[in-house]
């Protein structure tokens, strides 16, 4: 039997459909609200508001459970490659053996970018941010690319933007650590993986062989994995919206890009780095910035903590933390900041403030240290989170156009002057 909830406004009974998802989620459908009854529905920051039915992820923020296409994050950091991760979320199975091997030479054959990009390349000044480089140049791909302007085209048409997507944007993403460092661009080397050669592309001289170090290779799969989807975010939700419109799956991801850039999504990671160095050249005072976080007067808040969605840990924390631990003791590196938020961490788990609001570290607390680690700068750590969540953007957005969902226009409630007369 069908279950309905009951809404009554002004004596009158409306009946709403409750839907269920199949790990036991509950919905109200309101799609038919306003025409029933004249009312719309608020929820500023869409705290309640479920978008769409998806299959790709499933998470439970009580319980710290992160899923993709059913399959749990600890056994796909565990075994999967970054790319079989990939093919699992945007075409729904795990690709094993010739279907694996048929994506990855695809993927291959298309990383090269077109020569005239290297001229936008060298418009942007080296202090132009990596992420406005990286966004800017996905939507000129569709400039090189008119055919992918027009995303009802048949599915092979979409098949082939997604290969040169997912084959491009770590080209372009090491191009703009190089821009930024004045540097040569490296230009990639197909017998390498998809994770090595983008290491190769980021640190490798042209006069030389780049050693690939396997567990840098494997703790940066791992970091790529962890990020790579997370349902309904704002990077997520943004490349939706874009896309409803009809917009290319350049243009839509382009928007996810720029989403992902504020601090308090994907720039997280690179805030975290900031507060730790900040902490550290104040002395280290750990005590007086966890004060400063709980003042509600002060707009200092502890970045790499708290989630939307995980209210009891973050699963991704966890399996990064092992990992960040196993970086840097195989590279010998003793970083000074990681003390600082080892001691943040311990501090801010006993502080009834952040147990009382359920604020645990987040994957973004770990992740800069890795990164800082393998000597990614700064600037870059945003970038690495856009590489990662690339198959998530494209799976979303894909998920969103085969449905044939309508283009997304949320409504208001207005609150401004009455008609007044000029
Ligand atoms: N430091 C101090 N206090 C915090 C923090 C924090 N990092 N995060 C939340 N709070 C407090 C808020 O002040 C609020 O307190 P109140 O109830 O007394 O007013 C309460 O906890 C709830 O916070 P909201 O901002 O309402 O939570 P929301 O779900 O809107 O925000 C967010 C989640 C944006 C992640 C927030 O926790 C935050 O700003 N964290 C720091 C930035 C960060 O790490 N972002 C990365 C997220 S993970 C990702 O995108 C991959």
């Amino acid at each position: 039997m069908t279950k309905t909830a009951e809404l009554h406004i002004d004596g009158k009974v409306y009946e709403l459909p409750v839907l269920e998802g199949t790990e036991g989620e509950k919905a109200i459908d309101i799609s038919k609200l306003r025409a029933q009854t004249g009312h719309i529905t608020l929820d500023i920051g869409f705290k309640n508001t479920g978008s769409t039915k998806s299959s790709i992820t499933f998470l439970d923020g009580e319980q710290g459970i992160l899923r993709h296409r059913g399959y749990s994050i600890e056994d796909l950091c565990d075994k999967a490659d970054f790319l079989q991760v990939a093919h699992l979320l945007i075409y729904g199975e795990y690709p094993t053996g010739e279907t694996y091997d048929k994506f990855k030479n695809t993927i291959t054959y298309h990383t090269l970018v077109h020569e005239d990009m290297r001229k936008i390349f060298d418009g942007f000044p080296a202090s132009a941010h990596p992420m406005g480089v990286l966004s800017s140049l996905v939507t000129s791909l569709t400039a090189f690319y008119p055919e992918s302007l027009d995303p009802t085209t048949a599915p092979e048409g979409v098949d082939l933007t997604i290969v040169r997507l997912l084959a491009k944007l770590p080209t372009i993403a090491a191009w703009s650590y190089k821009n930024e460092m004045g540097h040569p661009l490296n230009y990639p080397n197909n017998n390498l993986d998809y994770v090595s050669n983008f290491l190769q592309m980021m640190f490798g001289l042209r006069t030389e062989t780049y050693e690939i170090n396997p567990i840098v290779r494997d703790a940066l799969n791992k970091l790529l994995i962890l990020h790579a989807d997370h349902e309904q975010n704002c990077s997520a939700a943004t490349v939706r919206v874009v896309g409803s419109s009809q917009a290319s799956l350049y243009a839509s991801v382009s928007a996810g890009i720029n989403a992902l850039w504020g601090r308090l999504h994907g720039g997280a990671n690179q805030a975290v780095i900031e507060m730790l160095e900040n902490i550290m050249e104040d002395g280290g005072d750990v005590e007086k910035y966890i004060a400063k976080a709980k003042d509600k007067n002060d707009p200092f808040r502890l970045m790499g903590f708290g989630h939307r969605v995980y209210k009891n840990f973050d699963p991704r924390a966890r399996i990064i933390k092992k990992s960040c631990d196993e970086v840097l003791e195989s590279l010998g590196i003793n970083d000074p900041t990681l003390e600082i938020a080892k001691k943040l961490e311990e501090a801010a788990l006993k502080d009834d403030y952040f147990v009382d609001r359920k604020l645990f570290p987040n994957v973004d607390f770990y992740s800069g240290i890795i990164y800082r680690a393998i000597g990614i700068p700064t600037e870059m750590f945003t970038v690495m989170f856009a590489l990662g969540r690339l198959p998530g953007w494209i799976a979303q957005w894909k998920e969103m156009r085969e449905e044939g969902q309508p283009i997304g226009r949320p409504r208001q409630l207005y609150v401004g002057e009455n008609h007044r007369p000029l």
